[in-house]
């Protein structure tokens, strides 16, 4: 089954706006990636204070691969590469990534029809 790598974002309180405003001009390539399967972009509600960037890939190869390359593009000046010259300052002050397996899964079952 699939792999899930989380990067759990710590923002301080006044970039959160940077960073879901840097989200939503994101470069929307990783859509295009082989073996990519989902992405979230998840703000905390309660129970921690950290944004997850949620990504599911079809095994850990398709991943590296997508860090290899694509990434390093759509995190220009968002992320490591966006130091104190020239580029823009992190919106996050630190990064973890998680890595998971997929052990089981479910979506909502389909609906019957009903007729009206
Ligand atoms: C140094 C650590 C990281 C920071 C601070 C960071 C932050 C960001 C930011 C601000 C963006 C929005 C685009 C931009 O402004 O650059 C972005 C895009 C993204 N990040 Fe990260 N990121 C980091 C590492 C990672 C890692 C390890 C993953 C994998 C789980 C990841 C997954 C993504 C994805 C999927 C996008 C969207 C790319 C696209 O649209 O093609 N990031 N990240």
């Amino acid at each position: 089954m699939s792999i899930v790598k989380i990067n759990a974002l710590t923002v301080p309180a006044e970039q959160r706006e940077v960073l879901e405003r840097r989200f939503a001009s994101r470069a929307g390539v990783v859509e295009g990636s082989d073996g990519f399967e989902w992405f979230e972009l998840l703000r905390p509600l309660e129970g921690t204070d950290r944004y997850l960037v949620y990504t599911r890939w079809r095994d850990e190869a398709a991943f590296q691969a997508w860090m290899e390359g694509p990434m390093k593009a759509a995190h220009r000046g968002g992320g490591e590469e966006g130091g104190a010259e020239g580029g823009r300052r992190p919106a996050a002050s630190d990064s973890t990534v998680w890595t998971f397996e997929v052990v089981q899964q479910a979506g909502p079952k389909p609906r019957e029809e009903s007729g009206e």
